[in-house]
Protein backbone atom coordinates (compact mmCIF):
# COMPACT_ATOMS: atom_id res chain seq x y z
CA UNK A 1 0.00 0.00 0.00
CA UNK A 2 1.41 3.56 -0.85
CA UNK A 3 1.96 5.83 2.35
CA UNK A 4 -0.37 8.66 1.91
CA UNK A 5 2.28 10.68 3.27
CA UNK A 6 4.73 10.08 1.25
CA UNK A 7 4.74 13.10 -1.07
CA UNK A 8 4.12 15.32 2.73
CA UNK A 9 6.92 18.22 1.37
CA UNK A 10 5.67 18.74 -2.22
CA UNK A 11 1.44 18.43 -1.27
CA UNK A 12 0.03 22.00 -2.44
CA UNK A 13 -0.47 24.25 0.09
CA UNK A 14 -3.48 23.99 1.88
CA UNK A 15 -6.04 26.06 -0.55
CA UNK A 16 -8.16 27.48 2.39
CA UNK A 17 -5.54 29.63 3.85
CA UNK A 18 -3.93 30.04 0.55
CA UNK A 19 -7.56 31.78 -0.66
CA UNK A 20 -7.67 33.57 3.28
CA UNK A 21 -4.46 35.15 2.96
CA UNK A 22 -4.46 36.13 -0.79
CA UNK A 23 -7.44 38.07 0.58
CA UNK A 24 -5.72 39.81 2.70
CA UNK A 25 -3.04 40.55 -0.03
CA UNK A 26 -0.12 37.90 1.29
CA UNK A 27 0.91 34.90 -0.59
CA UNK A 28 1.01 31.27 1.43
CA UNK A 29 3.53 29.53 -0.64
CA UNK A 30 5.53 26.45 0.07
CA UNK A 31 9.65 27.08 0.71
CA UNK A 32 11.98 25.08 -1.74
CA UNK A 33 14.53 23.76 0.55
CA UNK A 34 16.74 23.00 -2.08
CA UNK A 35 16.50 26.58 -2.95
CA UNK A 36 19.88 27.80 -0.94
CA UNK A 37 18.75 31.49 -0.76
CA UNK A 38 14.56 31.31 -0.43
CA UNK A 39 15.01 28.81 2.23
CA UNK A 40 18.17 30.90 4.30
CA UNK A 41 15.78 33.93 4.14
CA UNK A 42 12.91 31.80 5.75
CA UNK A 43 15.77 30.66 8.52
CA UNK A 44 16.45 34.29 8.79
CA UNK A 45 12.57 35.13 9.53
CA UNK A 46 12.13 32.17 11.42
CA UNK A 47 15.39 33.64 13.68
CA UNK A 48 13.66 37.17 14.46
CA UNK A 49 10.42 35.62 15.10
CA UNK A 50 11.56 33.89 18.12
CA UNK A 51 13.64 37.10 18.84
CA UNK A 52 17.00 35.84 17.79
CA UNK A 53 20.17 36.64 16.67
CA UNK A 54 21.19 36.73 13.06
CA UNK A 55 22.36 33.28 12.57
CA UNK A 56 26.12 32.90 11.08
CA UNK A 57 27.00 31.70 7.76
CA UNK A 58 27.82 28.09 9.29
CA UNK A 59 24.39 27.88 11.14
CA UNK A 60 21.94 28.54 7.91
CA UNK A 61 24.13 26.07 6.28
CA UNK A 62 23.97 23.27 9.03
CA UNK A 63 19.61 24.54 8.57
CA UNK A 64 19.58 23.66 5.15
CA UNK A 65 21.20 20.68 5.61
CA UNK A 66 19.24 19.33 8.91
CA UNK A 67 16.27 20.82 8.33
CA UNK A 68 15.53 20.41 4.51
CA UNK A 69 13.36 17.20 4.78
CA UNK A 70 10.55 19.56 6.67
CA UNK A 71 7.67 20.57 4.63
CA UNK A 72 8.14 24.38 5.13
CA UNK A 73 5.61 27.16 4.53
CA UNK A 74 6.49 31.16 4.19
CA UNK A 75 4.02 34.03 4.09
CA UNK A 76 5.00 36.79 2.27
CA UNK A 77 4.17 40.42 1.67
CA UNK A 78 5.07 41.30 -1.76
CA UNK A 79 3.99 44.93 -1.31
CA UNK A 80 6.68 45.42 1.54
CA UNK A 81 8.99 48.20 0.28
CA UNK A 82 12.44 48.13 -1.58
CA UNK A 83 14.51 48.73 1.83
CA UNK A 84 12.23 46.99 4.45
CA UNK A 85 14.29 44.21 4.28
CA UNK A 86 17.91 42.71 3.55
CA UNK A 87 19.17 41.95 0.14
CA UNK A 88 18.35 38.53 -1.51
CA UNK A 89 15.62 36.66 -1.54
CA UNK A 90 13.18 37.76 0.27
CA UNK A 91 12.38 36.81 3.73
CA UNK A 92 8.50 35.95 4.56
CA UNK A 93 6.46 37.50 7.18
CA UNK A 94 5.94 34.30 8.83
CA UNK A 95 7.02 31.02 9.02
CA UNK A 96 5.86 27.36 10.07
CA UNK A 97 7.64 23.65 9.28
CA UNK A 98 6.25 20.59 9.84
CA UNK A 99 7.05 16.67 9.61
CA UNK A 100 5.75 13.48 10.12
CA UNK A 101 7.38 12.10 13.58
CA UNK A 102 6.84 9.24 16.03
CA UNK A 103 5.08 9.88 19.11
CA UNK A 104 5.18 7.09 22.18
CA UNK A 105 2.11 6.00 22.89
CA UNK A 106 1.34 4.42 26.14
CA UNK A 107 1.67 0.49 26.68
CA UNK A 108 4.92 1.33 24.12
CA UNK A 109 7.79 -1.20 25.22
CA UNK A 110 11.10 -1.63 23.47
CA UNK A 111 9.97 -5.49 22.64
CA UNK A 112 6.45 -3.70 21.48
CA UNK A 113 6.61 -0.40 20.29
CA UNK A 114 3.71 1.86 20.35
CA UNK A 115 4.29 5.08 18.40
CA UNK A 116 1.68 7.01 16.50
CA UNK A 117 2.45 8.99 13.41
CA UNK A 118 2.22 12.53 14.67
CA UNK A 119 2.39 16.10 12.49
CA UNK A 120 5.06 17.66 14.23
CA UNK A 121 4.76 21.48 14.19
CA UNK A 122 7.19 24.30 14.57
CA UNK A 123 9.06 27.41 13.37
CA UNK A 124 5.71 29.06 13.89
CA UNK A 125 6.29 33.00 13.53
CA UNK A 126 4.72 35.80 12.21
CA UNK A 127 6.44 39.23 11.99
CA UNK A 128 5.93 41.77 14.52
CA UNK A 129 4.86 44.05 11.58
CA UNK A 130 1.90 41.48 11.02
CA UNK A 131 0.75 40.33 14.13
CA UNK A 132 -2.73 40.03 15.17
CA UNK A 133 -4.19 39.65 11.75
CA UNK A 134 -5.38 36.22 11.83
CA UNK A 135 -2.16 35.01 9.79
CA UNK A 136 -0.64 32.11 12.29
CA UNK A 137 -4.26 31.61 12.26
CA UNK A 138 -4.39 30.30 9.07
CA UNK A 139 -0.90 28.37 9.35
CA UNK A 140 -2.17 26.77 11.96
CA UNK A 141 -5.43 25.42 10.58
CA UNK A 142 -3.48 24.99 7.40
CA UNK A 143 -1.31 22.61 9.68
CA UNK A 144 -4.70 20.89 10.69
CA UNK A 145 -6.04 20.57 7.25
CA UNK A 146 -3.21 19.36 5.55
CA UNK A 147 -2.03 16.62 8.16
CA UNK A 148 -5.53 15.30 8.27
CA UNK A 149 -5.70 15.24 4.46
CA UNK A 150 -2.17 13.16 5.15
CA UNK A 151 -4.57 10.43 7.28
CA UNK A 152 -2.10 11.58 10.13
CA UNK A 153 -4.31 11.39 13.24
CA UNK A 154 -2.42 13.75 15.59
CA UNK A 155 -0.80 17.23 15.57
CA UNK A 156 1.73 17.79 18.36
CA UNK A 157 4.04 21.45 18.54
CA UNK A 158 5.96 22.71 21.90
CA UNK A 159 5.22 25.97 22.42
CA UNK A 160 6.72 29.64 23.15
CA UNK A 161 3.37 30.60 25.23
CA UNK A 162 0.83 28.68 26.56
CA UNK A 163 -2.14 31.26 25.69
CA UNK A 164 -1.74 30.39 21.83
CA UNK A 165 -3.26 26.78 20.70
CA UNK A 166 -5.88 26.45 22.87
CA UNK A 167 -8.27 27.98 20.74
CA UNK A 168 -7.16 25.12 17.74
CA UNK A 169 -7.39 22.53 19.71
CA UNK A 170 -4.08 21.63 20.95
CA UNK A 171 -3.52 21.06 25.24
CA UNK A 172 -1.07 19.75 26.91
CA UNK A 173 -0.72 15.61 27.24
CA UNK A 174 2.93 15.33 28.96
CA UNK A 175 4.58 18.04 31.41
CA UNK A 176 8.57 18.47 31.91
CA UNK A 177 9.94 19.57 35.40
CA UNK A 178 13.06 21.61 36.12
CA UNK A 179 14.56 20.26 39.02
CA UNK A 180 17.03 22.12 41.27
CA UNK A 181 18.66 20.13 43.90
CA UNK A 182 20.96 21.57 46.83
CA UNK A 183 23.96 18.71 47.02
CA UNK A 184 24.35 19.31 50.20
CA UNK A 185 20.97 18.16 51.39
CA UNK A 186 20.76 15.43 49.43
CA UNK A 187 23.08 12.13 50.67
CA UNK A 188 22.60 9.33 48.76
CA UNK A 189 19.87 6.48 50.76
CA UNK A 190 19.34 4.40 47.79
CA UNK A 191 21.66 0.78 47.07
CA UNK A 192 24.61 1.83 45.11
CA UNK A 193 23.84 1.27 41.41
CA UNK A 194 26.30 -1.35 39.99
CA UNK A 195 27.15 0.50 36.58
CA UNK A 196 30.68 2.16 36.00
CA UNK A 197 30.53 6.10 35.65
CA UNK A 198 33.22 6.89 32.92
CA UNK A 199 33.88 10.63 31.29
CA UNK A 200 33.98 10.45 27.32
CA UNK A 201 34.24 13.11 25.10
CA UNK A 202 31.46 15.47 24.04
CA UNK A 203 32.20 13.76 20.70
CA UNK A 204 31.91 10.16 21.12
CA UNK A 205 28.98 11.17 23.68
CA UNK A 206 27.30 12.74 19.92
CA UNK A 207 27.65 9.34 18.51
CA UNK A 208 26.60 6.80 21.15
CA UNK A 209 23.53 9.44 22.24
CA UNK A 210 20.99 8.58 19.34
CA UNK A 211 20.76 4.68 19.73
CA UNK A 212 20.67 5.07 23.25
CA UNK A 213 17.90 7.66 22.84
CA UNK A 214 15.69 5.33 20.05
CA UNK A 215 16.11 3.02 22.71
CA UNK A 216 14.76 4.80 25.51
CA UNK A 217 12.29 6.83 23.78
CA UNK A 218 10.33 3.67 23.04
CA UNK A 219 9.74 3.03 26.56
CA UNK A 220 8.39 6.61 27.53
CA UNK A 221 5.51 8.18 26.42
CA UNK A 222 4.87 11.66 25.63
CA UNK A 223 8.28 11.13 23.55
CA UNK A 224 9.54 11.49 20.18
CA UNK A 225 12.38 10.68 17.24
CA UNK A 226 14.36 13.39 17.74
CA UNK A 227 16.48 14.44 14.19
CA UNK A 228 19.65 14.59 14.00
CA UNK A 229 20.02 18.54 14.04
CA UNK A 230 19.02 18.59 17.23
CA UNK A 231 21.80 16.95 18.54
CA UNK A 232 24.21 18.77 16.85
CA UNK A 233 22.75 21.28 18.98
CA UNK A 234 22.56 19.91 22.18
CA UNK A 235 26.24 18.71 21.90
CA UNK A 236 27.31 22.48 20.38
CA UNK A 237 28.42 20.80 17.05
CA UNK A 238 26.36 23.77 15.54
CA UNK A 239 28.42 26.24 17.79
CA UNK A 240 32.06 25.20 17.99
CA UNK A 241 33.23 28.16 19.70
CA UNK A 242 30.63 28.97 22.26
CA UNK A 243 31.45 28.92 26.14
CA UNK A 244 28.47 26.48 26.71
CA UNK A 245 30.16 24.39 24.24
CA UNK A 246 33.66 24.47 25.50
CA UNK A 247 32.11 23.70 29.12
CA UNK A 248 30.26 21.01 28.15
CA UNK A 249 31.21 17.54 30.18
CA UNK A 250 30.05 14.53 29.07
CA UNK A 251 29.46 10.64 31.00
CA UNK A 252 28.95 7.18 30.36
CA UNK A 253 27.16 4.27 32.34
CA UNK A 254 27.98 0.84 31.09
CA UNK A 255 26.56 -2.51 32.40
CA UNK A 256 29.05 -6.00 33.33
CA UNK A 257 29.34 -6.31 29.92
CA UNK A 258 30.19 -2.95 28.87
CA UNK A 259 27.28 -1.99 27.31
CA UNK A 260 26.49 1.58 27.53
CA UNK A 261 22.76 1.91 29.38
CA UNK A 262 23.54 5.71 30.20
CA UNK A 263 25.01 8.98 29.05
CA UNK A 264 24.82 12.36 30.39
CA UNK A 265 25.46 15.81 29.43
CA UNK A 266 26.74 18.64 31.61
CA UNK A 267 28.78 21.87 32.44
CA UNK A 268 30.02 23.51 35.54
CA UNK A 269 29.01 27.39 36.43
CA UNK A 270 29.73 29.99 39.01
CA UNK A 271 32.52 29.27 41.97
CA UNK A 272 33.04 32.72 42.75
CA UNK A 273 33.63 34.41 44.67
CA UNK A 274 33.71 30.54 46.56
CA UNK A 275 35.21 27.86 44.38
CA UNK A 276 33.66 25.45 46.92
CA UNK A 277 30.33 26.88 44.89
CA UNK A 278 30.06 25.99 41.60
CA UNK A 279 26.35 25.15 39.71
CA UNK A 280 26.09 21.83 37.72
CA UNK A 281 24.09 21.84 34.86
CA UNK A 282 22.46 19.00 33.56
CA UNK A 283 21.73 19.19 29.67
CA UNK A 284 20.54 15.39 29.35
CA UNK A 285 20.48 12.78 31.11
CA UNK A 286 19.23 9.26 29.14
CA UNK A 287 19.58 6.02 31.00
CA UNK A 288 17.52 2.91 30.13
CA UNK A 289 17.52 1.08 33.24
CA UNK A 290 16.98 2.34 36.53
CA UNK A 291 20.23 1.30 37.58
CA UNK A 292 21.97 3.35 35.15
CA UNK A 293 19.71 6.46 35.89
CA UNK A 294 20.70 6.08 39.45
CA UNK A 295 24.33 5.79 38.95
CA UNK A 296 24.26 8.82 36.92
CA UNK A 297 22.55 10.98 39.08
CA UNK A 298 24.32 9.89 42.14
CA UNK A 299 27.42 10.76 40.32
CA UNK A 300 26.40 14.18 39.42
CA UNK A 301 24.90 14.72 43.13
CA UNK A 302 28.58 13.89 44.62
CA UNK A 303 30.68 15.83 42.27
CA UNK A 304 33.04 18.08 44.55
CA UNK A 305 33.05 21.59 44.82
CA UNK A 306 29.86 21.91 43.48
CA UNK A 307 26.55 23.11 45.70
CA UNK A 308 23.50 23.25 43.42
CA UNK A 309 22.50 20.20 40.68
CA UNK A 310 20.34 22.23 37.76
CA UNK A 311 18.31 19.47 35.22
CA UNK A 312 15.93 20.86 33.12
CA UNK A 313 13.27 19.33 30.93
CA UNK A 314 12.49 16.09 33.20
CA UNK A 315 10.11 14.04 34.12
CA UNK A 316 7.87 14.99 37.03
CA UNK A 317 8.63 11.83 38.53
CA UNK A 318 12.10 11.36 38.78
CA UNK A 319 12.69 8.59 41.14
CA UNK A 320 15.96 10.66 42.45
CA UNK A 321 13.21 11.98 44.51
CA UNK A 322 13.38 9.37 46.52
CA UNK A 323 16.58 8.14 46.43
CA UNK A 324 17.98 11.04 48.39
CA UNK A 325 18.02 11.54 52.19
CA UNK A 326 16.11 15.13 51.86
CA UNK A 327 12.91 15.94 49.63
CA UNK A 328 13.44 19.24 50.53
CA UNK A 329 17.05 19.01 49.08
CA UNK A 330 14.89 19.40 45.49
CA UNK A 331 12.98 22.09 44.23
CA UNK A 332 11.03 21.28 41.56
CA UNK A 333 9.05 23.58 39.03
CA UNK A 334 6.77 22.08 36.48
CA UNK A 335 5.29 23.31 33.05
CA UNK A 336 3.45 21.84 30.77
CA UNK A 337 5.57 20.84 27.05
CA UNK A 338 3.96 18.37 25.04
CA UNK A 339 0.68 19.91 23.21
CA UNK A 340 -1.37 17.34 21.56
CA UNK A 341 -4.18 17.74 18.91
CA UNK A 342 -6.41 14.79 18.11
CA UNK A 343 -7.66 14.79 14.35
CA UNK A 344 -8.55 10.95 14.33
CA UNK A 345 -9.96 9.61 17.37
CA UNK A 346 -10.37 6.34 16.29
CA UNK A 347 -6.71 5.84 15.39
CA UNK A 348 -5.55 7.66 18.24
CA UNK A 349 -7.27 5.88 20.79
CA UNK A 350 -6.85 2.22 18.91
CA UNK A 351 -2.99 3.04 19.06
CA UNK A 352 -2.40 3.25 22.57
CA UNK A 353 -2.27 0.68 25.52
CA UNK A 354 -4.00 0.62 28.48
CA UNK A 355 -3.94 -0.76 31.82
CA UNK A 356 -7.17 -1.71 32.28
CA UNK A 357 -10.18 -2.94 30.34
CA UNK A 358 -13.60 -1.21 29.68
CA UNK A 359 -15.61 0.64 27.66
CA UNK A 360 -16.10 4.75 27.92
CA UNK A 361 -18.02 7.23 25.66
CA UNK A 362 -16.25 10.25 24.57
CA UNK A 363 -18.91 13.00 23.44
CA UNK A 364 -16.35 15.50 21.20
CA UNK A 365 -17.12 19.00 20.47
CA UNK A 366 -15.21 20.84 17.87
CA UNK A 367 -15.15 23.85 15.75
CA UNK A 368 -12.72 22.88 13.36
CA UNK A 369 -14.78 19.43 12.95
CA UNK A 370 -11.69 16.66 13.03
CA UNK A 371 -12.80 15.00 16.18
CA UNK A 372 -16.12 15.45 16.64
CA UNK A 373 -18.90 12.97 17.51
CA UNK A 374 -19.57 10.76 20.03
CA UNK A 375 -17.05 7.71 20.04
CA UNK A 376 -17.51 4.41 22.35
CA UNK A 377 -14.26 3.39 23.32
CA UNK A 378 -13.98 -0.38 24.55
CA UNK A 379 -10.95 -1.79 25.73
CA UNK A 380 -11.07 -5.79 26.39
CA UNK A 381 -9.44 -7.89 28.55
CA UNK A 382 -6.16 -9.36 27.12
CA UNK A 383 -6.36 -12.98 26.16
CA UNK A 384 -5.12 -15.21 29.18
CA UNK A 385 -1.98 -16.54 27.39
CA UNK A 386 -0.79 -13.44 27.14
CA UNK A 387 -1.86 -11.48 30.58
CA UNK A 388 1.23 -9.83 30.45
CA UNK A 389 2.68 -6.93 29.93
CA UNK A 390 -1.60 -6.11 29.49
CA UNK A 391 -0.62 -2.69 28.36
CA UNK A 392 0.95 -3.91 25.18
CA UNK A 393 -2.03 -6.16 24.57
CA UNK A 394 -5.44 -4.71 25.32
CA UNK A 395 -7.41 -4.23 22.36
CA UNK A 396 -8.73 -1.52 21.91
CA UNK A 397 -12.07 -0.41 18.94
CA UNK A 398 -13.59 2.63 19.09
CA UNK A 399 -16.86 3.20 17.14
CA UNK A 400 -18.79 5.95 16.11
CA UNK A 401 -22.37 6.54 17.65
CA UNK A 402 -24.87 8.39 16.53
CA UNK A 403 -25.77 9.51 19.99
CA UNK A 404 -24.15 9.23 23.95
CA UNK A 405 -25.69 5.51 25.25
CA UNK A 406 -27.26 4.54 28.58
CA UNK A 407 -25.29 2.54 31.04
CA UNK A 408 -21.77 3.38 29.29
CA UNK A 409 -19.29 5.80 31.15
CA UNK A 410 -19.48 8.44 29.07
CA UNK A 411 -17.87 11.80 29.22
CA UNK A 412 -18.42 15.49 27.75
CA UNK A 413 -15.27 17.23 26.31
CA UNK A 414 -13.95 19.74 23.90
CA UNK A 415 -10.91 18.39 21.34
CA UNK A 416 -8.84 19.84 23.62
CA UNK A 417 -9.03 18.34 26.70
CA UNK A 418 -9.73 14.95 24.52
CA UNK A 419 -6.10 15.56 24.08
CA UNK A 420 -5.03 16.13 26.86
CA UNK A 421 -6.09 12.72 28.58
CA UNK A 422 -4.97 10.91 25.37
CA UNK A 423 -1.92 9.70 26.87
CA UNK A 424 -2.97 9.00 30.53
CA UNK A 425 -0.90 11.80 31.95
CA UNK A 426 -3.94 14.17 33.17
CA UNK A 427 -7.06 12.52 35.04
CA UNK A 428 -9.90 12.86 33.91
CA UNK A 429 -11.12 13.71 37.28
CA UNK A 430 -9.20 16.78 37.79
CA UNK A 431 -10.64 18.11 33.90
CA UNK A 432 -14.07 17.39 35.92
CA UNK A 433 -13.24 18.77 38.89
CA UNK A 434 -11.87 22.08 36.78
CA UNK A 435 -15.28 22.35 35.02
CA UNK A 436 -13.39 21.46 31.43
CA UNK A 437 -14.96 17.81 31.16
CA UNK A 438 -18.94 17.48 32.44
CA UNK A 439 -19.42 13.57 33.25
CA UNK A 440 -22.62 12.47 31.30
CA UNK A 441 -23.22 9.33 33.93
CA UNK A 442 -22.46 8.74 37.74
CA UNK A 443 -18.57 7.72 38.18
CA UNK A 444 -17.60 8.09 34.78
CA UNK A 445 -14.72 10.05 35.90
CA UNK A 446 -13.47 7.25 37.64
CA UNK A 447 -13.80 4.97 35.35
CA UNK A 448 -12.22 7.09 32.48
CA UNK A 449 -9.21 7.31 34.80
CA UNK A 450 -9.08 3.72 35.61
CA UNK A 451 -8.71 3.15 31.70
CA UNK A 452 -6.97 5.83 30.65
CA UNK A 453 -4.33 6.90 33.26
CA UNK A 454 -0.56 5.31 33.09
CA UNK A 455 1.75 3.93 35.95
CA UNK A 456 4.53 6.79 34.92
CA UNK A 457 3.79 10.22 34.12
CA UNK A 458 3.64 11.07 30.04
CA UNK A 459 7.48 13.45 29.64
CA UNK A 460 9.02 14.70 26.32
CA UNK A 461 12.57 15.59 26.69
CA UNK A 462 13.43 17.77 24.10
CA UNK A 463 11.87 20.75 22.41
CA UNK A 464 10.76 21.26 18.87
C1 LIG B 1 2.25 33.94 18.39
C2 LIG B 1 2.20 34.50 16.99
C3 LIG B 1 2.62 33.40 16.01
C4 LIG B 1 0.76 34.91 16.71
O1 LIG B 1 0.64 35.33 15.36
P1 LIG B 1 -0.57 36.28 14.87
O2 LIG B 1 -0.59 36.22 13.40
O3 LIG B 1 -0.45 37.59 15.54
O4 LIG B 1 -1.82 35.50 15.45
P2 LIG B 1 -3.34 35.63 14.87
O5 LIG B 1 -3.60 37.06 14.50
O6 LIG B 1 -3.58 34.62 13.82
O7 LIG B 1 -4.16 35.27 16.14
C5 LIG B 1 -5.05 34.15 16.20
C6 LIG B 1 -5.66 34.16 17.56
O8 LIG B 1 -4.65 33.93 18.55
C7 LIG B 1 -4.63 35.02 19.48
N1 LIG B 1 -3.22 35.20 19.81
C8 LIG B 1 -2.22 35.47 18.97
N2 LIG B 1 -1.06 35.52 19.64
C9 LIG B 1 -1.34 35.30 20.93
C10 LIG B 1 -0.56 35.25 22.11
N3 LIG B 1 0.73 35.43 22.07
N4 LIG B 1 -1.18 34.98 23.27
C11 LIG B 1 -2.53 34.80 23.29
N5 LIG B 1 -3.33 34.84 22.21
C12 LIG B 1 -2.73 35.09 21.03
C13 LIG B 1 -5.22 36.18 18.76
O9 LIG B 1 -5.73 37.10 19.66
C14 LIG B 1 -6.30 35.50 17.94
O10 LIG B 1 -7.36 35.17 18.80
P3 LIG B 1 -8.87 35.04 18.25
O11 LIG B 1 -8.81 34.16 17.05
O12 LIG B 1 -9.58 34.45 19.39
O13 LIG B 1 -9.25 36.42 17.88
C15 LIG B 1 3.13 35.72 16.82
O14 LIG B 1 2.78 36.69 17.76
C16 LIG B 1 4.59 35.41 16.98
O15 LIG B 1 5.28 35.14 16.00
N6 LIG B 1 5.14 35.43 18.23
C17 LIG B 1 6.57 35.24 18.45
C18 LIG B 1 7.03 33.81 18.12
C19 LIG B 1 6.24 32.79 18.87
O16 LIG B 1 6.11 32.84 20.07
N7 LIG B 1 5.66 31.83 18.12
C20 LIG B 1 4.93 30.73 18.68
C21 LIG B 1 5.87 29.58 18.77
S1 LIG B 1 5.23 28.21 19.61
Amino acid sequence: MTDPAADFTTRPADETSVANLAAAGLRYALVDTADQDAFGAWQHADDRGFLGAARTAEQIASGLAGLAYRRTTGVYDDTQSAGAQPDGAPWPIATVNSWPAELTLPGSSLEHPRTLRSWAISSVTVAPTHRRRGIARNLLEGELRTAAALGIPMAMLTVSESTIYGRFGFAPAAFVADWTIDTRRARWIAPAASGRVEFVSVGRYRDELPQLHERVRLTSPGEIDVWPLRWDQVTGVTEPDSERTRSLRALRVTDESGTTRGLALYRWSGGEPDFTQHTATVERLDAETPDAEAALWRFLLELDLTTTLKAGLRRMDEPVRWQIADFRAATVETREHQYLRVLDVAAVFEARGYLGSGELVFSVSDPLGFAAGVWRLAVAEPPAAAAKPPASTARATVTRLDSVPIGTPAVALTAAELAAISLGGVSVATLVAAGRITELSPGAAVAADGMLRTARAPWLSVWY
